[in-house]
């Protein structure tokens, strides 16, 4: 099947589904400037060993070194603006063509695109909260904090400050558990710019009757996928829109 088809059979799938589910990862961003994790060359994972700098244990151990080689690289995503692929999947939502986004992704760019059902099944970074007394603190604390002050950033109790991104070896966030309940309601998965390497979130493939995957690289699910694209998200998905207004 060349390319065309592809489109017009997922276009198909779209109509034919009762409840569309996007699930999204790091690869939707690359378009925005965001480098994702795995992509050979510039992904984040080949500079950064995420267990050394941005794992909960080292958060613990040396929160030095988890703000200043970790965390920092997810400060500058803040700036980051919506591309194309991040636009479609909010006009499919409003178009009711899609219920929602899960994704892996803590850029809000999602929400930045429109999109209202969210589902940010790795945390996000718009707040952080304290370690002892759980109080929570806008980011913006945190970073200023962060830009002033060497030490890592306290809470007024004396406790440690920490994101609210899900870090290696946190157990999952209320949005993950609402993720699979909403996973187990739909019949079409469409994935976009994930390798699905990282479980629990590569596990809501196996909820959904149907699953469409749009990625540049080959990824550990495509065997089992009804349809499988190879391409950039940003064309696709405006392609996919094309066809569906059409
Ligand atoms: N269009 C489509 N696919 C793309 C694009 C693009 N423009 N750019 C990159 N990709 C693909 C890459 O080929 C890669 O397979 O997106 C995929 C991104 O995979 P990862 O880098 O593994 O990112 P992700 O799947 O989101 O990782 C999941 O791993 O480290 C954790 O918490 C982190 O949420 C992250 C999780």
């Amino acid at each position: 099947m060349n390319y065309s088809e592809k489109i017009k059979q997922l276009a198909g799938f779209i109509r034919q589904s009762r409840r569309v589910l996007a699930l999204t990862g790091a690869g939707i961003s690359t378009e925005s400037g965001i480098p994702d994790f795995r992509s050979k060359g510039s992904g984040l994972w080949e500079k950064v060993d995420p267990m050394e700098v941005l794992s909960v244990q080292v958060l613990k151990r040396n929160p030095q070194r988890f703000y200043r080689e970790g965390f920092v690289h997810f400060l500058k995503l803040e700036n980051a603006r919506p591309n194309p692929a991040h636009e479609v999947l909010g006009w499919l939502e409003q178009r009711e063509f899609l219920a929602g986004v899960i994704t892996q992704n803590i850029d809000g760019l999602h929400q930045k695109a429109g999109s209202q059902r969210v589902m940010e099944v790795h945390g996000h970074i718009r707040t952080g909260h304290c370690m002892r007394c759980q109080k929570k603190y806008p980011m913006g604390f945190i970073r200023g904090k962060l830009d002033t002050d060497i030490n890592p950033p306290k809470c007024t109790c004396g406790g440690l400050l920490r994101p609210d991104v899900a870090l290696f070896g946190d157990a999952m966030p209320n949005d993950f558990w609402r993720a699979t309940a909403e996973a187990e309601q739909a019949d079409l998965l469409l994935v976009v710019g994930s390798s699905l390497s990282v479980s629990p979130a590569n596990s809501l493939t196996r909820l959904v009757e149907r699953v469409a995957i749009i990625n540049l690289e080959p990824t550990l699910y495509d065997y089992q996928a009804d349809l499988v694209i190879h391409e950039k998200a940003s064309r696709v998905l405006l392609d996919l829109k094309s066809q569906l207004e059409g």
